[in-house]
């Protein structure tokens, strides 16, 4: 885990908003218990997943995330959401308090062990730990030209785009076997916003100013040469993984 990439998301916080894709809705579905369940999005950045938790009817939604730029947008655009500051490794949360905890692209940020351990004791027995990547789908040779780019395909990647991938939780981590759903779907984009989208991921926003803007050269003129329509489809994978929290 890259501390400076980690934390380098507030800079773009606005565009993020704008331009990142929100998970699929079934892979939404997927994770969200009964009605009431009481929910924390973990590493909520600026509540895409939070939206989309509160569009797919739940009502007892909390929001945890560090940043203060992007807390400030999740807090603007979902009014009616208790939003924390805190981090994945000390969540300000009392024990077994939520039914799920649910962290969007965002794991792969966190200490596992310290992460794994809070959100043991934050989750009553039985509730669900559910991770999810949403990330351009690399199966298509435009887009995979288009992340190589960005150089997204070293840390801070997704896991994996296999249906069976697997996240190994710490030993000892109080969750049953982990179970791995991918989903695919697609949203159709201005050709100027695929290309700026690229800006918002840590491997660019931690460049210096004259390359990041080289990245964002390149980006538009890929954009332009390789689909050449506008707007664009672009192909999108949530891969979702979830385990249940053991009693005791
Ligand atoms: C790629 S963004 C994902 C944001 C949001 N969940 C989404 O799906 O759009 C990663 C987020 O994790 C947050 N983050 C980084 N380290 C964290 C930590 N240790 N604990 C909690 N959140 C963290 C960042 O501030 C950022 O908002």
């Amino acid at each position: 885990m890259n501390p400076d990439r980690a934390r380098s998301f507030g800079a773009a916080a606005d565009d993020y908003d704008r331009l990142r894709p929100a998970p699929a809705p079934e892979a939404v579905r997927r994770l969200l218990p009964g009605p009431g369940a009481a929910v924390l999005d973990l590493g909520a950045g600026t509540g895409l997943l939070t939206r989309a938790l509160t569009a797919a009817g739940a009502t007892d939604v909390v929001a945890v995330e560090p940043d203060d730029a992007m807390r400030g947008v999740l807090a603007t655009r979902s009014p009616g959401v208790r939003v924390l500051a805190g981090t994945a490794e000390d969540v300000p949360l009392p024990d077994a308090s939520v039914d799920a905890v649910l962290v969007a692209s965002a794991w792969h940020w966190f200490d596992p062990d310290r992460a794994s351990a809070e959100v043991g004791r934050v989750l009553r027995p039985g509730g669900v730990l559910g991770l999810l990547w949403t990330y351009w789908d690399p199966a298509q040779e435009w887009v995979a030209e288009l992340r190589a780019i960005g150089g997204l395909d070293d840390q801070g990647r997704a896991p994996a785009v296999d249906a069976d991938f697997v996240v190994d939780l710490p030993e000892g981590a109080p969750f049953g076997p982990g179970e791995p759903q991918v989903f695919r779907h697609a949203v159709w984009m201005a050709a100027a916003d695929v290309a700026a989208m690229l800006g918002t991921h840590s491997a660019v926003l931690t460049l210096p100013a004259d390359e990041r803007a080289e990245v964002d050269r390149r980006a538009r003129e890929h954009v332009a040469r390789a689909v050449g329509t506008d707007p664009v489809r672009v192909p999108f994978v949530t891969a979702v993984w979830r385990a249940f929290r053991t009693s005791g």
